[in-house]
């Protein structure tokens, strides 16, 4: 595990390298130093192709809420300053209706410098009410993903596509969103999207946040389709990160881990 500190220097080498700077080669720094830029420059650069990648902050024993629905503060401080370093160094964050109701997500950036992201819900029945924070009018882009006919008020973009039972290919929501521009996303949770961009095969990475909590029953970051044998479960490449009051878990989806009995589905099709 190797500790990662965001200083200022890497910091706004970072921001930099979101807005189209050659890549830095970090000279002088501490190891921590170029250990945070080994952890977001994948995330900044911006290469022509689509990147997208999922963030979950879990307890130790892999909740994300509590089973009342109390979210806040699952992760500690550095966590949290770790997801808004994320939210700033893409262009848009997608989050699935469920947790724009239970959190009153405003999914913008405020514990770094940066920019706010465009803030994508997936909404197909259109339940999202208009005064919900997540479409506050604040200079953010803002774009509903449904497959219902439903206004929603001005300014608010509205990405229209079919569904079947409900459910709208996770491929497509992702062609849509490159389309409107947003193809360096962050899908933010809960897991049920998450799960679908996953087992899609539409991830590049995964950051599974950990902090020193138990919450005892609640919701879980991630639920996939179970494997039956150990060797067919997904193992990515992953680097792991000290964040402080986390520990980052950074999973490269592209590539199974060096162990792996088998390449994983997901790998394989990403
Ligand atoms: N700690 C963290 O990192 C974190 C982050 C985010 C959320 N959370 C927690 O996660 C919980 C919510 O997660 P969740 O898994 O229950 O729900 P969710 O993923 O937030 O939302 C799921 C809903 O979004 C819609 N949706 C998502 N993908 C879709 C697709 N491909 N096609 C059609 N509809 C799609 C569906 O809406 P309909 O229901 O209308 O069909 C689906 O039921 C909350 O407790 C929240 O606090 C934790």
């Amino acid at each position: 595990m190797k500790a990662a500190h965001v200083t200022d220097r890497v910091w706004h080498a970072l921001l930099a390298l979101r807005d189209g700077a050659a890549p830095l080669a970090p000279r002088n720094w501490t190891p921590p130093e170029v250990a945070a830029w080994e952890l977001y420059a994948p995330l900044a650069r911006r290469t022509g192709r689509p990147m997208r990648l999922a963030q979950i902050g879990q307890s130790l024993d892999g909740r994300v809420a509590t089973p009342s629905g109390d979210a806040r503060d699952v992760s500690g401080p550095d966590g949290l300053a770790h997801l808004h370093r994320v939210r700033a160094l893409v262009d848009g964050v997608v989050i699935g209706v469920r947790t724009a109701l239970h959190d009153s997500a405003r999914l913008t950036v405020r514990l770094v410098e940066g920019p706010n992201p465009a803030r994508v819900i997936i909404d197909p029945a259109g339940r999202l009410p208009d005064d919900a924070p997540c479409l506050a009018r604040d200079g953010a882009r803002r774009v509903v993903v449904q497959a219902v006919d439903r206004p929603r008020p001005p300014g608010v973009e509205v990405l229209h596509l079919p569904a079947r039972g409900g459910w709208m290919a996770p491929d497509a929501i992702a062609r849509a969103l490159s389309g409107a521009g947003l193809s360096h996303v962050l899908i933010e949770g809960g897991g049920t999207t998450i799960a679908g961009f996953l087992e899609g095969g539409l991830l590049a990475r995964l950051h599974v946040a950990i902090a020193p909590l138990i919450i005892g029953a609640g919701p879980s970051g991630l639920t996939t389709s179970p494997v039956a044998r150990l060797a067919d479960a997904i193992r990515p490449e992953t680097h792991v990160y000290g964040l402080g009051s986390d520990i980052l878990f950074d999973c490269d989806l592209t590539r199974p881990a060096a162990t792996a009995a088998v390449p994983s589905a997901a790998a394989q099709r990403v």
